[in-house]
């Protein structure tokens, strides 16, 4: 008999490329064990040194790389962090002064880093490299933003939400600005966890058309709009992003076009009086929102960069089969 195991009795690679790639149950599992560690590492005394391990260090011995071609503060310290606390370790390789800035193929390092660490997190602008990177890695990917998607960041919203009190179905959630890659994993997130997204864009930067079919046709109610006041007339959660993402131009035009979807006093009014607003952050305060809503208790954006530590963790346990 061959030694070689057939096809089908190969172990499956748990990529994180988009929401997806989990489904709706490993995300409900992520989220579950995302708020019980937040929890655990709080009720003891509260001042937990934030690099100390997990109690039970289910990644201890693990080892992640992660490529970097665009920049990052959030990203970068939560899977950082995240590893240690999982009692795994991190390590970093950024274009300029790794190989694959000298042109190393996307094939040759995802079958080095095989070799070398457990897991493979990268952020980069053709999502078609995250994909490729998967193709040829033997252990998971995680998709840390790429031009069309960023699904970690959604699982941290989607926690900030829960957080908040406010349970997903019959969510009303209304997104401002640019149809953007967070906005894509949003709509995506509402298909899998079935609620409602008012997207309210200037024309010409609506999202992709293939994010909104499916999360429709996955019984989420996707409303694009060019009125921002409308979107936000009775909204749970209102959302933004930059008008402008890494590697795009910055047009004239688009900041122009950008200033009536600005998330102010004004446009907070006309939603829930205990509705909340979140943004990915960085934030460029003046633009997308305004100081006071920013700024205002109604704000969760520091709860919900704090929760990318929690939720990094808990995609990590799943793509490692911990979960
Ligand atoms: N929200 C987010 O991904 O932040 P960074 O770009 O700092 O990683
Ligand atoms: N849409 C932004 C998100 C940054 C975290 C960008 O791609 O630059």
């Amino acid at each position: 008999m061959s030694g070689v195991a057939p096809l089908d009795l190969a172990p499956v690679v748990r990529n994180f490329l988009d929401l997806s790639d989990a489904g709706a149950d490993a995300l409900a599992a992520i989220q579950n064990d995302a708020v019980t560690r937040k929890a655990a590492r709080r009720d003891a005394s509260g001042a937990w040194p934030k690099g100390r391990p997990d109690a039970d260090a289910p990644l201890a011995g693990h080892v992640l790389a992660m490529i970097f071609e665009k920049n990052s503060t959030r990203t970068r310290v939560s899977f950082d962090i995240g590893m240690r606390q999982l009692g795994g370790s991190a390590l970093i390789l950024d274009s300029s002064s790794s190989q694959l800035g000298r042109g190393e193929t996307i094939a040759d390092t995802a079958r080095v880093l095989s070799r070398m660490v457990d897991a493979i997190m990268i952020r980069t602008d053709d999502h078609a490299k995250a994909e490729e990177l998967a193709h040829y890695a033997h252990v998971p990917v995680i998709n840390g933003l790429t031009d069309r998607s960023h699904p970690c960041q959604i699982v941290a919203d989607i926690q900030t939400i829960l957080e908040c009190g406010k349970p997903l179905p019959g969510l009303e959630l209304a997104w401002f600005g640019d149809g953007n890659n967070v906005l894509h994993s949003l709509i995506e997130a509402a298909g899998l966890f079935r609620f409602n997204v008012r997207v309210a864009t200037p024309p010409g930067y609506e999202p992709d058309p293939g994010f909104v079919a499916q999360a429709r046709e996955r019984g989420a109610e996707i409303t694009l709009t060019h009125d921002a006041t409308a979107a936000a007339a009775g909204a749970d959660v209102l959302v933004t992003d930059t008008w402008v993402s890494m590697g795009q131009e910055h047009a004239h035009n688009k900041l122009a076009a950008m200033q009536p979807y600005r998330v102010d006093a004004a446009l907070m009014a006309q939603a829930k009086q205990d509705a909340i607003f979140l943004h990915c952050l960085p934030a460029h305060v003046g633009d997308e929102v305004s100081a006071e809503v920013f700024e205002s208790a109604q704000s969760k954006v520091f709860d919900e960069a704090e929760n990318r530590i929690h939720a990094q963790k808990s995609i990590l346990l799943w793509c490692l089969g911990k979960l």
